[in-house]
């Protein structure tokens, strides 16, 4: 049998940590939000008052969540329509979907090495290719 990989397809709640679908779409959902408001706060930390050291914890953060691997199980093969913008073509082109979490991850690092150098002019062009990828997923793969 083939060694299951992070970047697997889930087809079904077991074996991913969500008590069933349901639950993954509301997690989901979530923990975008949360990642939506973690981004506009580190904008006012490195844009606004360039403190890359008090921006330290929430850039951990963003590394760890803004990946692959933290929200890829919940995309659950077949959970879109009510209750989700997910498009259903996430599972038909999951290669493509799965890499749209890759080149987010690769626009988090410049962010972080931008901040790590404390550019911050340099941190304020990582958040619009962090955005860019933000949205071109949200176009391919989300509802409006
Ligand atoms: C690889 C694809 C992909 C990437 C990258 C991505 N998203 Fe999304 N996002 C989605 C999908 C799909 C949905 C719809 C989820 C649902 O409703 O089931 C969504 C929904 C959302 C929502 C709405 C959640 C709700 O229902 O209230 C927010 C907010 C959001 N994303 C923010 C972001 C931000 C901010 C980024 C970048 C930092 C981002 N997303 C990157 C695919 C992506």
């Amino acid at each position: 049998m083939a060694q299951a990989s992070p970047s697997d397809m889930p087809t079904s709640a077991e074996g991913t940590p969500f008590a069933s679908e349901r639950d993954a779409v509301i997690w989901r959902q979530d923990e975008l939000k949360d990642l939506e408001r973690l981004l506009r706060q580190l904008r006012f930390d490195l844009v606004n008052n360039r403190d890359a050291r008090g921006a330290e914890p929430r850039l951990e953060e963003l590394q760890q969540k803004a990946t692959q691997a933290h929200f890829l199980p919940a995309f659950i093969e077949g959970t879109h329509g009510r209750g989700s913008d997910a498009r259903p073509e996430i599972w038909q082109e999951w290669e493509d979907f799965s890499a749209g979490f890759v080149d987010l991850e690769e626009k988090v690092a410049d962010l972080v090495e931008a901040a790590q150098q404390e550019d911050y002019r340099a941190a304020t062009r990582a958040f619009s290719d962090v955005s860019l990828s933000c949205r071109s997923c949200h176009r391919a793969y989300r509802y409006n």
